[in-house]
């Protein structure tokens, strides 16, 4: 029944709220730390969230160092120059403010702010944890993270990983360590609620498929299970309304828990949803988020049968959800497999509803052509995230999943 010792840990302090970005100096000063290097986006840089940051440091009397320049889908020369940053300003910490993109550079400036080794030294698949460790121990602790996203989708905020494009290796890399993991996390409500309607769906299909595919992978972690579960029931429950009305605080709050809650059950892996998703934001720049939207009913049809028990579990919850009144319901005499048919079902219509595209080709400017996807199956099945889908998944079933959503 148990399939060898498992390890739980869900160790990340959380200041929530609206308004507990007001509690930045004081984690800063928990921290024990004095100097921070804010690092963000040229866009959000200009936009609300980051003026309110200034504004409650100046109120506090803290001082920071700005970096500014994170690219969407961070490449090595951004750490470079934000480490070249750190340093000239003999900082002692770091801030990532914004979406994935900046929590995750933030991290990788803590590590290669610490070791001086190129980034792709640190790359997971090539012993990276353990070099990660060593300079810990040789060069002294990483400088903490301080992670405030501005979106709720990826939540990087609680994870311990960071997606890089090396240029040495001229692909993502995956950087991962227990000590990459932020010292805290400020979840401001506030500071969501200027994110577009179409990046708020997206980014919550992004926390949805974390839930979904962190449930049916099959990994024994019953903690994260609840969590996922709760995860989704968030969602379903406040997803169409943070789009809907983006100045609805409850349900931006909420979205931002359901995002950071996908990220802890997630620590139990994911699944093939994740491994399709990824080469079509790195060859074709499609939202990551919007990418598993597209792919995740393919995938979920995919795995009916190995993944039913989850799936009805699903469908439980949908039909539970006052939002989700439009869609079939159950007999009593509806088999598990049915169920699970009717928790696709439900997705699909969420999705409608969302306003996000089903198909590949709407997305890229239209450069997905159907010729293109043997080159994505091909990168989709080098990709590790399928190695926990409930079902194994061929280089020839990834790509008649593209095909299926194409
Ligand atoms: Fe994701």
């Amino acid at each position: 029944m148990f399939d060898g010792i498992s390890t739980f840990s869900f160790p990340t302090p959380i200041i929530f709220g609206p308004g507990a970005i007001e509690r930045l100096p004081e984690a800063l000063r928990e921290c024990g730390v004095s100097s921070p290097l804010l690092v963000t986006d040229p866009g959000l840089r200009a936009a609300a969230p980051f003026a309110r940051v200034v504004e409650v440091m100046e109120t506090a009397g803290q001082a920071f160092e700005v970096f500014d320049a994170v690219h969407p889908n961070p490449v090595e020369a951004d750490i470079e120059a934000a480490v070249a940053a750190y340093r000239a300003a003999r900082c002692d910490s770091v801030i990532g403010l914004g979406g994935g993109s900046a929590l995750d550079a933030a991290k990788a400036v803590a590590v290669c702010a610490t070791g001086d080794a190129p980034l792709a030294e640190y790359e997971a698949q090539a012993g990276g944890m353990e070099r990660i460790a060593e300079i810990a121990k040789t060069l002294g602790p990483l400088p903490p993270v301080i992670a405030i996203p501005t979106t709720a989708g990826t939540g990087s905020e609680v994870g311990r990983a960071a997606v890089i494009t090396s240029h040495e290796l001229g692909r993502k890399i995956i950087i991962f360590s227990p000590l990459l993991m932020p010292r805290r996390a400020i979840l401001d409500p506030e500071l969501t609620v200027g994110l577009p309607a179409r990046l708020t769906a997206a980014t919550g299909m992004d926390a949805f498929t974390h839930c979904i595919e962190s449930l049916t992978a099959p990994v024994f972690q019953p903690l994260c299970d609840a969590i996922a579960v709760g995860g989704l029931e968030i969602v379903i429950k406040y997803l169409e309304r943070a789009t809907s009305d983006g100045a609805d605080i409850e349900a931006r709050g909420m979205m931002q828990i359901a995002a950071t809650m996908g990220a802890i059950a997630f620590q139990k892996d994911l699944g093939a949803t994740h491994s399709l998703a990824h080469p079509l934001s790195t060859e074709f720049g499609v939202h990551h988020g919007l990418a598993n939207a597209i792919c995740l009913p393919a995938v979920m049809r995919f795995n009916r049968e190995a993944a039913s028990a989850e799936y009805a579990r699903l469908a439980g919850i949908f039909l539970n959800a006052t939002s989700a009144t439009a869609g079939p319901g159950l007999r009593n005499s509806t088999s598990e497999i049915d169920t699970a048919d009717i928790a696709i079902d439900h997705v699909e219509r969420l999705l409608d509803r969302l306003g996000l595209t089903r198909r590949l080709r709407d997305c890229g400017e239209g450069r997905i052509t159907r010729e293109a996807l043997p080159a994505l199956a091909a990168k989709a099945f080098r990709d590790s995230c399928h190695l926990t889908n409930p079902r194994p998944c061929t280089q020839r079933d990834l790509l008649g999943l593209y095909e299926g959503c194409w």
